[in-house]
């Protein structure tokens, strides 16, 4: 029995945000806020804020411009956040729905699959917009697979490996011969815009990822899966359905005056420096030791599809794992227009950038990302 994947596809919203557009908007929300402050801030009772910079952005993470689903409101100094309808569910296909749909398709008619001949769906993400229907019995229905199973999971930026391990052991398990991965990312809406070490990480997108179990194989064999967690507090993203009841036990005050600024609190935050220094290394040892298990010497590995977080981060895992001359072009990059895409990234990755691999090349797809979680995927172009 062979696994493969067969085909990937992708769904770019169509606002654009540039590092310029984004700074500017930035400065402006900071400008207000210190002028609103002054009194206060002249006192010592509250801490000016300082402007963001292109130039900063550019040189700390590589990113140029990322792509949003709601450019307006997030370059509004008076909101700083995407803004979106809601949609009546039943009635309309749900935002995340929407765009896995869209890159599901993309990537069914690569496969040359129709919908109904895939026995299953993943949805893996960072983050759900709701809690239950599962987004991907959404996608499952709107998308027209009739019978199968679909289902949800989160692991943060690692969840496109960890998607794939699942299909692949489902596979195994006799559950299924076809399955799709789905990574919807609406990181918009789960960025604080208005805190200056974060706001120009992430980028939204959708990425999808057909695995089919062949007797004759195509795309690229998977050879072998190998996920790793460790518990860490250095990425998180907390808002959530306890939200309501820990600002009712807070008291009044809270309720009255603050339910904004714990939303705001809740939002993605990270310690960047610690998350460098403390997951570049694992995620180096995960790649090498998974390769050494399968018996694989590192240069015989043509190309390294890393998840897109920071283009530091990357060069540091690419000279670690191949040495300190390995040729940049075997970890591509696609950083510089996306951003951050969080679990979609190295599918992104993937997607983009396998030309030059040729049959019997071998590769690894890694994600890395809060929980800490690292996954590995080792592939072979057939
Ligand atoms: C987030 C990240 C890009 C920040 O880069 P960094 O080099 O660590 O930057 P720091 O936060 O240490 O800040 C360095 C300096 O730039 C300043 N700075 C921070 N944000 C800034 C901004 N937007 N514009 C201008 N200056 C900024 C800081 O105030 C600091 O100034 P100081 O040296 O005078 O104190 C980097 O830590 C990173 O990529 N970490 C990996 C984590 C990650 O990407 N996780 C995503 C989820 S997987």
């Amino acid at each position: 029995m062979t696994i493969c994947i067969t085909a990937t596809g992708l769904h770019v919203p169509k606002d654009k945000i540039t590092n310029e557009e984004l700074v500017v908007a930035f400065n402006a929300y900071v400008d207000n806020y210190n002028t609103t402050h002054a009194q206060a801030i002249q006192a010592g009772e509250k801490v000016a804020l300082q402007h963001s910079s292109a130039e900063f952005i550019q040189k700390a993470s590589g990113i140029k411009s990322r792509y949003v689903i709601d450019k307006k409101g997030i370059l509004d100094p008076e909101i700083m956040a995407p803004i979106f309808p809601a949609r009546k569910i039943g009635e309309e296909l749900s935002v995340m729905a929407q765009m896995g749909v869209q890159a599901l398709q993309q990537a069914l008619d690569n496969a040359g699959l129709k919908a109904d001949e895939l026995d299953g769906i993943i949805c893996a993400g960072s983050n759900f917009q709701r809690a239950y229907p599962a987004i991907a019995i959404e996608i499952q229905h709107a998308i027209g697979m009739v019978g199968g199973f679909a289902f949800d999971m989160n692991v943060a930026c690692s969840a496109a490996t960890f998607g794939i391990a699942q299909a692949v052991g489902n596979i195994k398990m006799g559950l299924a011969k076809k399955i799709a991965i789905v990574n919807v990312e609406i990181m918009s809406a789960q960025l604080n815009w208005r805190n200056r070490d974060s706001h120009f990480i992430f980028g939204d997108i959708a990425a999808a990822t057909i695995i089919e179990e062949l007797d004759t194989p195509k795309g690229y064999e998977i050879v072998d899966c190998q996920l790793f967690t460790q518990f860490s507090t250095n990425i998180t993203q907390q808002y959530g359905f306890m939200d309501r009841s820990e600002s009712l036990s807070a008291g009044e005050q809270v309720m009255h005056e603050g339910m904004v600024e714990p939303v705001y609190d809740k939002l993605f935050l990270q310690e960047g420096r610690k998350v460098f220094r403390e997951v570049c290394p694992k995620v180096s040892e995960i790649i090498t030791t998974h390769l050494a298990k399968n018996h694989i010497p590192t240069d015989k590995v043509k190309r390294l599809w890393l998840h897109q977080a920071n283009i530091n981060m990357i060069d540091l895992i690419l000279r670690t794992v191949m040495g300190k001359d390995a040729d940049k072009s075997i970890a591509p990059i696609s950083i510089y227009e996306y951003g951050n895409t969080s679990s979609a990234s190295p599918m992104v990755a993937f997607h983009e950038h396998q030309d030059g691999v040729q049959s019997g090349d071998l590769g690894v797809i890694c994600s890395f990302g809060a929980g800490y979680s690292i996954g590995s995927v080792i592939v072979k172009k057939v």
